[in-house]
């Protein structure tokens, strides 16, 4: 390891998920809170990237909130999607900075499992290829397995997010085995070249043990940031969450 990796170990990206603050504008269909201003408090706090998931039925995000953003930002959009035609051809006209490929059930209350790379190769491969063609750094989420790991090698993507759902849900000693599947899924993942980034579920009570993991570079949190917020404020939210993750390393 030389001296670069250190001091990049030492480090770790906080994307901030703000689809939430969506929910709750859509709730009354208006014009408040708004994502794209909670995004710019967010970015000033500490926050690192913003994504947005535009959902295929635009549960929270609207098309309008993306590339509102994109006009504003400062730091870089993470657009998180379904492996679609219809959200590729938004990903070419918006160009974010990242995509983060995600599988999407309209009947799920957030997303579920990871992206079965390695059963959907085809359309998988082919989004990713587009997307990469156009200067966008793609994303595949998927579970900490070293069979998605090598698939999402195969698919051509730049970078994977690690589910962390299960960690998040697990209790006891169980939690302890699913921490071990995503320290060993990141570091197989970074021996294979891979930018490895990890996200969902993760709060202030169980982000250290992840943000602990050397070849993690960001992560990425949405609904106990925005939960927070509101007894808060986003910006105390973001700093909390970002000095305990730095803290960590
Ligand atoms: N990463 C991905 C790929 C997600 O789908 C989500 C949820 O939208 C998150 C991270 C953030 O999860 P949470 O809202 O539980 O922090």
């Amino acid at each position: 390891m030389n001296t670069h990796d250190v001091a990049a170990r030492r480090v770790i990206a906080l994307g901030v998920n703000v689809d939430h603050v969506a929910t709750v504008r859509q709730a009354r269909r208006g014009r408040h809170p708004d994502p794209v201003h909670a995004a710019l408090v967010a970015e000033q706090s500490g926050a690192d990237s913003i994504t947005m998931h535009l959902r295929e039925d635009r549960r929270h995000i609207q098309d309008r909130d993306l590339f509102a953003l994109q006009g504003l930002m400062q730091t870089h959009l993470n657009f998180e999607m379904a492996v679609t035609d219809e959200m590729v051809r938004i990903a070419l006209e918006l160009k974010p900075a990242d995509c983060c490929l995600v599988p999407e059930k309209r009947e799920e209350i957030t997303t579920e499992g990871g992206l079965d790379v390695r059963a959907g190769m085809a359309a998988v491969r082919d989004a990713t290829q587009t997307l990469v063609r156009a200067g966008i750094r793609v994303s595949l989420f998927i579970d900490p397995e070293e069979s998605q790991l090598e698939a999402a090698v195969e698919a051509g993507a730049q970078a994977v997010e690690l589910h962390t759902g299960r960690y998040a849900e697990a209790s006891g000693g169980q939690r302890a085995v699913e921490l071990r599947r995503l320290v060993r899924a990141a570091h197989t993942g970074a021996e294979m070249g891979l930018r490895v980034n990890a996200g969902h579920g993760l709060d202030y009570h169980n982000v250290r043990p992840v943000a602990a993991i050397p070849e993690i570079v960001e992560l990425n949190i949405g609904h106990a940031i925005v939960a927070r917020s509101m007894f808060s404020g986003m910006a105390a939210a973001v700093r909390e969450m970002k000095a305990l993750m730095l803290a960590a390393r």
